[in-house]
């Protein structure tokens, strides 16, 4: 079955499940604000197509999930085919295939978080919310996916929503969290900003800050363990060379 366009409406990607992606088109009302705002993304770029990634990211938050439709306008405002457009848009795993909650919390589940219980408890969230990876509660409120290394394994096993840092999770403590989530009451993240929505990060991803950059902290002590060490020691890396010519 396929899409007007010629885009495949079913997911070639089987952590989608069984369910198939979406294929709504966009509505006049945000074509138009993908249109206005991708100009403003062009502008930032010398060469048109290194504005696809944030170009996906305006139709995400648009659509909540990057259809066929958003991936041929993005095409048209790049000047690209929908064949490179869908390469990337499928090929990262944050472009999603239909909508997600409006919390999408990620259990890494990548080698050193799962010996440390990323495995156990991306198994116990799957039982408490009683959906299967990629699923979304019926509330529409939560979705669970696992996910690979996040470049947070000095703080393992952790869990991302919607890629803010939960660091040092328990079974019981994840379960805390999207309970949270479901009632309302919005956890701090560990690291990072306060939580928005699904849609709302999206556009922040596209380039259109929500002010919130600044928040929380980024990086904790057992990021700048190695930094420390190093300075008490006297250590330093070796020095670049400027040289043009390699060996
Ligand atoms: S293995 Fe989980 S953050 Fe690296």
């Amino acid at each position: 079955m396929t899409h007007e366009n010629g885009l495949p409406t079913v997911s070639l990607d089987p952590r989608l499940g069984p369910g198939a992606a979406l294929a709504d088109p966009l509505s006049d009302a945000a074509r138009a604000r993908v249109r206005q705002l991708g100009a403003e993304v062009l502008a930032r770029y010398p060469r048109p197509r290194s504005a696809m990634m944030p170009l996906l990211y305006l139709v995400q938050a648009e659509q909540g999930y990057v259809s066929p439709d958003g991936i041929k306008l993005v095409a048209e405002l790049l000047g690209l085919t929908t064949a490179e457009v869908a390469a990337v848009s499928t090929f990262y795993t944050m472009y999603k295939r239909r909508t997600c909650g409006d919390y999408h919390v990620g259990v890494c589940t990548n080698t050193l978080c799962a010996i440390l219980g990323g495995d156990a408890i991306f198994a116990a969230l799957k039982e408490h919310l009683g959906v299967p990876n990629n699923g979304t509660t019926d509330d529409g409120l939560v979705s669970l996916e696992h996910i690979e290394c996040n470049a947070a394994c000095d703080y393992a096993p952790v869990v991302m929503v919607n890629w803010e840092f939960f660091d040092n999770q328990t079974i019981e403590s994840a379960k805390e969290l999207v309970d949270r989530l479901r009632a309302g009451d919005l956890p701090t993240p560990t690291r990072g900003a306060s939580l928005v929505t699904h849609v709302e990060t999206s556009r922040v991803l596209a380039g259109f800050p929500d002010g919130l950059v600044g928040e929380g902290p980024s990086a904790g002590p057992a990021s700048v363990v190695g930094l420390q060490l190093a300075k008490e020691r006297n250590e330093s890396a070796p020095a670049v060379s400027r040289s043009k010519e390699r060996p």
